[in-house]
Protein backbone atom coordinates (compact mmCIF):
# COMPACT_ATOMS: atom_id res chain seq x y z
CA UNK A 1 0.00 0.00 0.00
CA UNK A 2 1.21 3.36 -0.81
CA UNK A 3 0.85 6.62 1.24
CA UNK A 4 -0.24 9.45 0.90
CA UNK A 5 2.56 11.13 -1.10
CA UNK A 6 0.41 12.95 -3.51
CA UNK A 7 -1.31 14.99 -0.41
CA UNK A 8 -1.21 18.63 -1.47
CA UNK A 9 -1.09 18.27 -5.10
CA UNK A 10 -3.71 18.83 -7.80
CA UNK A 11 -3.87 16.52 -10.88
CA UNK A 12 -5.64 16.27 -13.94
CA UNK A 13 -6.33 12.74 -15.59
CA UNK A 14 -8.02 12.44 -18.63
CA UNK A 15 -10.52 9.62 -19.48
CA UNK A 16 -12.76 8.06 -22.52
CA UNK A 17 -12.43 8.80 -25.99
CA UNK A 18 -13.73 11.85 -28.22
CA UNK A 19 -16.80 11.75 -30.35
CA UNK A 20 -16.45 13.77 -33.13
CA UNK A 21 -19.77 14.20 -34.63
CA UNK A 22 -21.42 14.28 -38.55
CA UNK A 23 -24.89 14.99 -37.55
CA UNK A 24 -27.32 14.65 -34.91
CA UNK A 25 -27.37 10.95 -34.59
CA UNK A 26 -23.56 10.04 -36.02
CA UNK A 27 -20.02 10.64 -34.95
CA UNK A 28 -16.44 9.45 -35.63
CA UNK A 29 -15.20 7.77 -32.42
CA UNK A 30 -13.06 5.35 -30.81
CA UNK A 31 -13.22 2.45 -28.55
CA UNK A 32 -11.82 3.52 -25.27
CA UNK A 33 -14.06 2.93 -22.65
CA UNK A 34 -11.81 5.45 -19.68
CA UNK A 35 -11.35 2.39 -16.81
CA UNK A 36 -7.35 3.34 -17.83
CA UNK A 37 -8.14 7.09 -16.88
CA UNK A 38 -10.07 6.56 -14.28
CA UNK A 39 -8.11 4.16 -12.70
CA UNK A 40 -5.09 7.04 -12.54
CA UNK A 41 -7.89 8.74 -11.46
CA UNK A 42 -8.60 6.28 -8.10
CA UNK A 43 -5.55 5.35 -7.65
CA UNK A 44 -4.59 9.86 -7.36
CA UNK A 45 -7.00 10.30 -4.70
CA UNK A 46 -6.51 7.11 -2.48
CA UNK A 47 -2.99 8.88 -2.67
CA UNK A 48 -3.80 11.94 -1.37
CA UNK A 49 -4.19 14.31 -4.34
CA UNK A 50 -7.00 16.49 -5.21
CA UNK A 51 -8.10 15.48 -8.44
CA UNK A 52 -10.20 16.59 -12.14
CA UNK A 53 -10.92 13.96 -14.09
CA UNK A 54 -11.66 14.81 -17.61
CA UNK A 55 -14.37 12.36 -19.07
CA UNK A 56 -15.09 11.76 -22.60
CA UNK A 57 -17.97 9.45 -23.49
CA UNK A 58 -17.37 7.19 -20.89
CA UNK A 59 -20.06 5.14 -19.23
CA UNK A 60 -18.61 4.77 -15.55
CA UNK A 61 -19.83 5.85 -12.48
CA UNK A 62 -18.10 9.27 -10.91
CA UNK A 63 -15.11 7.76 -8.53
CA UNK A 64 -15.67 9.26 -5.19
CA UNK A 65 -13.36 12.33 -4.05
CA UNK A 66 -13.26 13.24 -7.56
CA UNK A 67 -14.16 16.04 -9.41
CA UNK A 68 -15.60 15.52 -13.09
CA UNK A 69 -15.63 17.53 -15.58
CA UNK A 70 -17.98 15.43 -18.88
CA UNK A 71 -16.93 16.57 -22.13
CA UNK A 72 -17.75 15.13 -25.57
CA UNK A 73 -15.59 16.66 -28.76
CA UNK A 74 -11.35 16.92 -28.87
CA UNK A 75 -11.96 20.67 -29.03
CA UNK A 76 -14.13 20.23 -25.22
CA UNK A 77 -11.47 18.36 -24.02
CA UNK A 78 -8.86 20.71 -24.44
CA UNK A 79 -10.69 23.99 -23.10
CA UNK A 80 -11.28 21.50 -19.92
CA UNK A 81 -7.53 20.22 -19.89
CA UNK A 82 -6.23 24.22 -20.37
CA UNK A 83 -8.81 25.22 -17.44
CA UNK A 84 -7.64 22.83 -15.09
CA UNK A 85 -3.92 22.38 -15.83
CA UNK A 86 -3.34 25.98 -15.07
CA UNK A 87 -2.77 25.16 -11.41
CA UNK A 88 -2.15 21.51 -11.94
CA UNK A 89 0.87 19.97 -10.33
CA UNK A 90 0.77 16.78 -13.38
CA UNK A 91 -1.47 16.04 -16.24
CA UNK A 92 -1.91 12.72 -17.36
CA UNK A 93 -3.92 12.12 -20.80
CA UNK A 94 -4.66 8.45 -21.19
CA UNK A 95 -8.00 9.95 -23.47
CA UNK A 96 -7.84 8.63 -26.53
CA UNK A 97 -8.42 11.81 -28.19
CA UNK A 98 -9.23 12.15 -32.07
CA UNK A 99 -6.67 13.79 -34.84
CA UNK A 100 -9.31 14.64 -37.17
CA UNK A 101 -12.86 16.21 -37.31
CA UNK A 102 -15.30 16.42 -40.03
CA UNK A 103 -15.01 19.81 -41.35
CA UNK A 104 -18.73 20.18 -41.50
CA UNK A 105 -21.43 19.28 -39.33
CA UNK A 106 -24.87 18.33 -40.99
CA UNK A 107 -27.88 20.03 -38.33
CA UNK A 108 -30.11 17.85 -40.02
CA UNK A 109 -29.21 13.83 -40.53
CA UNK A 110 -27.04 12.82 -43.49
CA UNK A 111 -29.81 11.38 -45.99
CA UNK A 112 -29.06 8.31 -48.80
CA UNK A 113 -29.91 9.76 -52.17
CA UNK A 114 -31.42 7.20 -53.85
CA UNK A 115 -28.94 6.15 -57.12
CA UNK A 116 -26.07 8.56 -55.97
CA UNK A 117 -22.37 7.43 -54.17
CA UNK A 118 -22.69 8.81 -50.73
CA UNK A 119 -20.62 12.23 -50.12
CA UNK A 120 -16.85 11.92 -48.94
CA UNK A 121 -16.38 13.00 -45.50
CA UNK A 122 -13.74 15.48 -45.52
CA UNK A 123 -11.78 15.78 -42.34
CA UNK A 124 -9.92 18.86 -40.59
CA UNK A 125 -6.70 18.37 -37.62
CA UNK A 126 -7.76 18.60 -34.21
CA UNK A 127 -5.28 20.53 -31.75
CA UNK A 128 -2.86 18.36 -30.35
CA UNK A 129 -3.03 18.81 -26.39
CA UNK A 130 -0.57 17.15 -25.18
CA UNK A 131 1.83 18.99 -27.51
CA UNK A 132 0.31 22.24 -26.52
CA UNK A 133 0.55 21.82 -22.63
CA UNK A 134 3.87 20.37 -22.75
CA UNK A 135 5.50 23.17 -24.71
CA UNK A 136 3.56 25.87 -22.98
CA UNK A 137 3.58 24.59 -19.45
CA UNK A 138 1.07 26.37 -17.32
CA UNK A 139 3.70 25.93 -14.22
CA UNK A 140 7.56 25.42 -13.84
CA UNK A 141 8.11 21.67 -12.90
CA UNK A 142 4.11 20.69 -13.66
CA UNK A 143 5.06 16.82 -14.69
CA UNK A 144 3.01 15.80 -18.22
CA UNK A 145 2.29 12.22 -18.76
CA UNK A 146 1.04 10.86 -21.97
CA UNK A 147 -0.26 7.69 -23.05
CA UNK A 148 0.53 5.73 -26.55
CA UNK A 149 -2.13 3.35 -28.13
CA UNK A 150 -0.25 1.71 -30.90
CA UNK A 151 -1.25 -1.35 -33.10
CA UNK A 152 2.95 -2.37 -34.22
CA UNK A 153 6.35 -0.96 -33.84
CA UNK A 154 4.79 -0.70 -30.02
CA UNK A 155 8.39 1.23 -28.74
CA UNK A 156 9.57 2.66 -31.91
CA UNK A 157 6.40 4.26 -32.34
CA UNK A 158 6.54 5.35 -28.44
CA UNK A 159 10.20 6.82 -28.10
CA UNK A 160 9.25 8.91 -31.78
CA UNK A 161 6.01 10.23 -30.26
CA UNK A 162 7.75 10.82 -26.99
CA UNK A 163 10.02 13.34 -28.79
CA UNK A 164 7.38 15.02 -30.94
CA UNK A 165 4.70 15.73 -28.24
CA UNK A 166 6.91 16.82 -25.51
CA UNK A 167 5.53 15.50 -22.65
CA UNK A 168 7.84 13.89 -20.23
CA UNK A 169 6.89 10.27 -19.26
CA UNK A 170 5.21 8.60 -22.26
CA UNK A 171 2.96 5.07 -21.41
CA UNK A 172 3.00 2.87 -24.40
CA UNK A 173 0.56 0.01 -24.48
CA UNK A 174 -0.43 -2.02 -27.84
CA UNK A 175 -4.00 -1.78 -28.55
CA UNK A 176 -6.45 -3.87 -31.03
CA UNK A 177 -10.14 -4.32 -31.34
CA UNK A 178 -10.24 -6.92 -28.28
CA UNK A 179 -6.94 -5.48 -26.78
CA UNK A 180 -6.96 -3.06 -24.04
CA UNK A 181 -9.71 -1.45 -24.92
CA UNK A 182 -12.30 -2.00 -22.34
CA UNK A 183 -10.16 -4.67 -20.63
CA UNK A 184 -9.45 -4.60 -16.90
CA UNK A 185 -5.75 -5.06 -17.36
CA UNK A 186 -3.41 -3.70 -19.65
CA UNK A 187 0.51 -3.81 -20.07
CA UNK A 188 3.00 -1.40 -20.74
CA UNK A 189 6.17 0.63 -21.05
CA UNK A 190 6.55 3.94 -19.64
CA UNK A 191 9.21 5.72 -21.36
CA UNK A 192 11.14 8.58 -20.04
CA UNK A 193 12.35 11.91 -21.57
CA UNK A 194 15.22 11.28 -19.77
CA UNK A 195 15.61 7.66 -21.89
CA UNK A 196 14.26 5.41 -18.86
CA UNK A 197 12.13 2.40 -19.48
CA UNK A 198 9.54 0.84 -17.13
CA UNK A 199 8.01 -2.13 -17.88
CA UNK A 200 4.53 -2.79 -16.58
CA UNK A 201 3.42 -6.36 -17.16
CA UNK A 202 0.19 -7.67 -17.54
CA UNK A 203 -2.33 -6.43 -14.53
CA UNK A 204 -4.95 -4.40 -13.36
CA UNK A 205 -4.81 -0.99 -15.15
CA UNK A 206 -4.79 0.29 -11.15
CA UNK A 207 -1.35 -1.36 -11.08
CA UNK A 208 -0.22 0.57 -14.11
CA UNK A 209 -1.92 3.68 -12.93
CA UNK A 210 0.02 3.28 -9.43
CA UNK A 211 3.65 2.86 -11.22
CA UNK A 212 2.94 6.17 -13.40
CA UNK A 213 2.43 8.00 -10.24
CA UNK A 214 5.47 6.63 -8.67
CA UNK A 215 7.80 8.04 -11.72
CA UNK A 216 5.41 11.39 -11.38
CA UNK A 217 5.70 11.47 -7.93
CA UNK A 218 9.90 10.97 -8.19
CA UNK A 219 9.65 13.59 -10.60
CA UNK A 220 7.58 15.90 -8.32
CA UNK A 221 10.71 16.25 -5.77
O1 LIG B 1 -10.12 3.61 -21.89
P1 LIG B 1 -9.68 2.16 -21.87
O2 LIG B 1 -10.72 1.26 -22.52
O3 LIG B 1 -9.28 1.71 -20.49
O4 LIG B 1 -8.38 2.08 -22.82
C1 LIG B 1 -7.22 2.75 -22.41
C2 LIG B 1 -6.49 3.44 -23.60
C3 LIG B 1 -6.01 2.41 -24.59
C4 LIG B 1 -7.45 4.43 -24.30
C5 LIG B 1 -5.29 4.23 -22.96
O5 LIG B 1 -4.48 3.34 -22.25
C6 LIG B 1 -4.49 4.98 -24.04
O6 LIG B 1 -3.59 4.46 -24.67
N1 LIG B 1 -4.83 6.29 -24.24
C7 LIG B 1 -4.24 7.16 -25.26
C8 LIG B 1 -4.95 6.93 -26.56
C9 LIG B 1 -4.43 7.84 -27.65
O7 LIG B 1 -5.10 8.78 -28.06
O8 LIG B 1 -3.22 7.59 -28.07
P2 LIG B 1 -2.47 8.36 -29.26
O9 LIG B 1 -1.24 7.57 -29.47
O10 LIG B 1 -3.40 8.57 -30.40
O11 LIG B 1 -2.15 9.78 -28.62
C10 LIG B 1 -0.96 10.05 -27.91
C11 LIG B 1 -1.20 11.01 -26.77
O12 LIG B 1 -1.55 12.31 -27.27
C12 LIG B 1 -2.31 10.63 -25.79
O13 LIG B 1 -1.89 10.98 -24.49
C13 LIG B 1 -3.49 11.50 -26.23
O14 LIG B 1 -4.33 11.81 -25.13
C14 LIG B 1 -2.78 12.74 -26.75
N2 LIG B 1 -3.48 13.44 -27.84
C15 LIG B 1 -3.71 12.82 -29.03
C16 LIG B 1 -4.30 13.51 -30.07
C17 LIG B 1 -4.66 14.86 -29.88
N3 LIG B 1 -5.26 15.56 -30.86
N4 LIG B 1 -4.44 15.46 -28.69
C18 LIG B 1 -3.84 14.78 -27.69
O15 LIG B 1 -3.61 15.34 -26.61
Amino acid sequence: VTGPDLAGRHVVVSAGGTREPLDPVRFLGNRSSGKQGYALARTAAARGARVTLISANTGLPDPAGVDVVRVGTAVQLREAVLKAAADADAVVMAAAVADFRPAAYATGKIKKKDGQEPDPIVLVRNPDILAEISADRARPGQVIVGFAAETDDVLANGRTKLARKGCDLLVVNEVGERKTFGAEENEAVVLGADGSETPVPHGPKEALADTVWDLVVRRLG
